[in-house]
């Protein structure tokens, strides 16, 4: 039988950008599971807490914090950063039952992770990483988007990017990207899909003609790694049209380079996360491009949020008998959807 999910579990996905997580409690629901996050105040360790209480299901991040411990706001059963309950109010002896699930966190390139399965955590070295968010060579700017659209939705939207050119315009797409054909490549067994759209001559759009200050037609190269469920990164390169690739230990300095990264997290089965950033290797420290980056960036991906948020809403008004059709365009997307799949069904 089809899983009714459709959320894979015994995964690692991003939980919250590590600047989220201090000394407050921190709620947010992650894969459908409620959970209080916090750092603890001697390691610096995030603690990721179910957060419901045991005893009659009082959200923990609406409770106390003394120490490392939560009180429960409610009737006061306390409870250490593993999740097991100290005291309850009353009596002496605490029910030997009386814990929360406490959760696996990694923290890695400016992103908390967290494990959601049942399952042991897979070991962190398979975290996908993205160096660029949290390196001295890039300026980052970053987001959080709530969108009531589920994972797949924005996953469709991220893999194919030909839709810049209709729902961005103006802001990053230009003809040339809808025009220009992708190559599409899928390693299975990695769990990762790659797309690539190279255009050797094409307008450059006001996202970076602004960012970077070029003014002529653009060598523009978009370079997709989706590693599934959670990390999608795309490479972009742009450079003056006629700047030769990168080759042979030629070197790429005339180019510029931004990274741009989401972490895809489901909130439930129909909302997710959408983590958003944007990394840059030139104009460092020039505020001006750092906030016209952040703007603008944000403008994108509210123009998307818009168009899949009304995509929900069609799919629970019109149920599942819709009949899609797909074209060259989708190949990156119709893979990431056979991951998910295979993803699925092993857990
Ligand atoms: S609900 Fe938490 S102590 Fe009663
Ligand atoms: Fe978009």
């Amino acid at each position: 039988m089809a899983p009714t999910t459709q959320i894979p579990k015994n995964q690692w996905y991003v939980a919250a950008y590590s600047a989220e997580v201090g000394e407050d409690l921190l709620a947010r629901t992650i894969c459908g599971e409620p959970i209080v996050f916090y750092r603890a105040s001697e390691t610096g360790q995030v603690i990721a807490l179910a957060d419901r209480c045991v005893h009659r299901r009082y959200p923990l991040s609406k409770s106390s914090r003394v120490g490392d411990t939560i009180i429960c706001g409610y009737h006061g059963f306390t409870y250490d950063s593993g999740g097991t309950c100290l005291a309850v109010p009353g009596q002496a002896r605490v029910p030997r039952t009386a814990r929360v699930k406490a959760y696996a966190t990694h923290e890695q390139d400016s992103f908390v992770w967290i494990w959601i399965g049942d399952a042991d955590p897979a070991p962190v070295s398979g975290i996908p990483r993205a160096p660029w968010f949290a390196s001295s060579d890039y300026t980052t700017v970053r987001g959080r988007e709530p969108l009531k659209a589920r994972h797949s939705l924005l996953l469709d939207n991220l893999m194919d990017l030909s839709h810049e050119t209709y729902l961005h315009g103006g802001y990053i797409g230009t003809p040339e990207v809808a025009q220009t054909p992708i190559t599409t490549q899928a390693d299975e067994e990695g769990g990762v899909i790659r797309v690539s759209r190279h255009m050797d001559d094409a307008e450059c759009p006001p996202f970076y003609a602004k960012s970077t200050g070029l003014t002529g037609r653009i060598t523009r190269w978009q370079d997709i790694e989706y590693f599934a469920p959670c990390l999608y990164q795309l490479h972009s390169r742009i450079a003056p049209a006629g700047v030769l690739p990168p080759a042979d230990g030629r070197p790429d300095d005339q180019a510029f380079h931004v990274e741009v990264g989401y972490a895809l997290t489901p909130e439930t089965e129909t909302s997710t996360h959408d983590f958003w950033l944007v990394a840059r290797d030139f104009a460092l420290d020039d505020q001006w491009v750092t906030d016209f980056l952040r703007e603008n960036n944000r403008e994108v991906v509210m123009q998307d949020v818009v168009a899949l948020d009304l995509l929900e809403e069609l799919i629970a008004a019109d149920g599942d008998a819709y009949q899609e059709l797909s074209i060259s365009i989708d190949a990156g997307g119709l893979a990431a959807r056979r991951l998910i799949k295979k993803l699925l069904e092993a857990s």
